[in-house]
C-alpha cells in the first residue's frame, strides 16, 4: 500500500511537475460538481474582434474565487455573484480583446468520437479535465477507514456476497479504481484466486493506463475497447458483478420541452427515443421545469445491461445526479456541461429507477456517501480550494481529497489558513452522487 501512496503522491511532484503550469490555464474542472450543476448551460465564450472561440469558457460561478478558465478565454477578475450569463472580468486568450460575447454553442463532437480520439492523457484527463470521486480518494483516506475508494467499492461487494469471482467494469477511466479493487479483493477473499475481471472502456489511451496500473493482477484482467451502449457481449451472458463508476453522465442527455411530448410529432429522432421510452417505462415528469433533459444514454445502457445481464447478476452505477430529497435548485438548473470537449448531464435516478423496474431488475438507491459508509465528520478540502491552490498561489499539487493534515505538509502556513475544508457529510459535492443498484430477475 506505501507503494501506492507514494505512486499517487509522488506523480503531483516528478510526473506532474512539468506539466501544471502548462495545463493550468487550460483546466479547471474543478468548481465542485455541485456548483456545475448550478450553471449547466451550453454556452461560451466568442472574441467579437477576433472571432476566437477554440474552446469556450462555459462557467462561472458564485461569490467563491472559482472560475473555468478555457482556451478561448483568459480570467482577469471574477464576480461576486453569478447573473446568468454576463461577462465577467475576461479577455480573448489569443487578441488580448475584452468584447467576448456569451453564445450558444452546438456540441462540438459527439461523446463517442471525444472518448475514442481526443483523450490523449490519463493523467491529465483526470487531473485537470475530469477529475472523479474514485480518483480523488484513489489513495487510503480517513474518511473511508482508511481505504481508498475502489477498496472501499470492494468491501461494499463483498459485504453483499457479489464478489463472486467475476466483474464487469464499464467505464475504467485511469486505472485506479480497478487497481484499488483488486489490491483490496487480493487481501480480503479467497474469490479473488478465480476471479475474473473485464475491464470496458471506449479510450484506447484510457485502456494503455489501466494495463499498466493493474500489471500486478495480470493474469486476472481482461480488456475490451467497445461501446458500453452496444456490449460485446452475447444475450444473458454476463454473470457475476457490472460496476460503472461515473460514467453514465458521459451519455447523451436530450432537451425536452413539456409541451412537446407527443412522440409521433416529434421530428427530431433524438426527442422522439426519448419520448418512445418516457412513455414505454411510465417514467413521471412531475416537478421537472418546462424544459428539461433526458437521459437517454443512460437509460439505453439500461437496456443494453438487461439483454446481456444473466439472471441473478448484479450492478452498481454510480453517478451524480439528483434523487428524491435532492436540493430542488439541482433540479431546476440541471443541464449539459462541457468539460474539455464533451458534454456531461447530471442524472434523473427517479427516471432510472423507473425504467430499471421496467426492464426486469430489483433496483435500489442510495446516497454514495451511504453506499461506500463514507466518515462524514472526516474534513475534506473543498475541491475548488484545490485549483485555487494551483492558480492563484503557484501549487503542484495533486487533485485529491486532502484532509487538513495532508494538506498541511504540503502549503506554507499562510496559505493553508486561506483553504476551506467542509466535513464529507457536509460536501455538496459527495452529497450530489448516487449508487444505484441492480439486481437482474
Ligand atoms: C468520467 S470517466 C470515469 C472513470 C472511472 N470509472 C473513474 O471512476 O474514475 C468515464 C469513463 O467512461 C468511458 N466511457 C465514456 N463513454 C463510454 C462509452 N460509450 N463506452 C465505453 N466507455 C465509455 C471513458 O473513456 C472513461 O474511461
Amino acid at each position: 500500500m506505501a507503494e501506492l501512496v507514494s505512486a499517487v503522491f509522488g506523480f503531483e511532484l516528478t510526473v506532474f511537475a512539468p506539466w501544471a503550469t502548462a495545463c493550468a490555464r487550460q483546466f479547471c474542472f474543478c468548481q465542485v460538481f455541485y456548483f456545475l450543476l448550478l450553471i449547466a448551460f451550453v454556452m461560451g465564450w466568442v472574441c467579437r474582434k477576433c472571432g476566437n472561440r477554440a474552446s469556450f469558457t462555459e462557467i462561472n460561478t458564485i461569490k467563491t474565487e472559482v472560475f473555468q478558465e478555457k482556451e478561448s478565454t483568459r480570467i482577469l477578475g471574477t464576480r461576486d455573484e453569478f447573473t446568468g450569463g454576463a461577462p465577467l472580468k475576461a479577455c480573448c486568450s489569443k487578441c488580448g480583446n475584452k468584447d467576448i460575447e456569451w453564445v450558444e454553442i452546438k456540441a462540438p463532437k459527439s461523446g463517442i468520437d471525444y472518448h475514442l480520439y481526443n483523450i490523449t492523457n490519463a493523467q491529465t484527463q483526470f487531473e485537470f479535465i475530469e477529475p472523479t470521486v474514485s480518483y480523488m480518494f484513489r489513495a487510503p483516506h480517513p474518511a473511508l477507514e482508511n481505504e481508498s475508494y475502489g477498496a472501499a467499492f470492494c468491501k461494499r461487494l463483498s459485504r453483499e456476497g457479489k464478489l463472486s469471482g467475476k466483474i464487469t467494469e464499464i467505464g475504467s477511466g485511469s486505472g485506479w479504481f480497478a487497481r484499488n479493487f483488486l489490491d483490496k479483493w487480493a487481501s480480503c477473499s479467497d474469490s479473488y484466486n478465480n476471479s475474473a475481471y473485464c475491464m470496458l472502456d471506449l479510450s484506447p489511451v484510457l485502456l494503455q493506463s489501466q494495463r499498466n496500473l493493474i500489471k500486478p493482477h495480470r493474469k486476472h484482467v481482461s480488456f475490451l475497447n467497445a461501446d458500453m451502449l452496444a456490449l460485446p457481449f452475447e444475450d444473458g451472458s454476463v454473470e457475476g458483478s457490472v460496476i460503472s463508476n461515473e460514467v453514465i453522465a458521459d451519455l447523451e442527455s436530450v432537451r425536452i420541452k413539456k409541451e412537446q411530448l407527443d412522440v409521433a410529432a416529434s421530428q427530431d429522432f433524438r426527442a422522439k427515443e426519448s419520448l418512445k421510452r418516457i412513455e414505454k417505462y411510465g417514467i413521471s415528469l412531475k416537478g421537472l421545469p418546462e424544459n428539461f433533459y433526458f437521459n437517454l444514454g443512460a437509460i439505453r445502457f439500461l437496456e443494453e445491461l438487461s439483454r446481456a445481464m444473466a439472471s441473478g447478476s448484479s450492478a452498481s452505477l454510480v453517478e451524480y445526479g439528483v434523487y428524491k430529497k435532492s436540493n430542488p435548485i439541482l433540479l431546476k438548473h440541471r443541464g449539459e456541461i462541457r468539460l474539455g470537449d464533451h458534454f456531461e448531464c447530471s442524472i434523473l435516478f427517479e427516471h432510472l429507477e423507473k425504467a430499471a423496474e421496467s426492464l426486469g431488475f430489483r433496483a435500489k438507491i442510495e446516497p454514495l456517501l451511504k453506499f461506500l459508509d463514507f466518515d462524514k465528520s472526516v474534513e475534506i478540502i473543498s475541491p475548488q480550494y484545490v485549483n485555487f491552490l494551483r492558480k492563484k498561489l503557484n501549487y503542484n499539487i495533486s487533485f485529491f481529497a486532502f484532509t487538513p493534515e495532508m494538506l498541511k505538509e504540503r502549503v506554507s502556513p499562510r496559505d493553508f489558513q486561506k483553504v476551506v475544508f467542509e466535513k464529507a457529510g457536509r460536501s455538496n459535492f459527495l452529497n450530489s452522487f448516487f449508487a444505484l443498484q441492480l439486481e437482474k430477475q
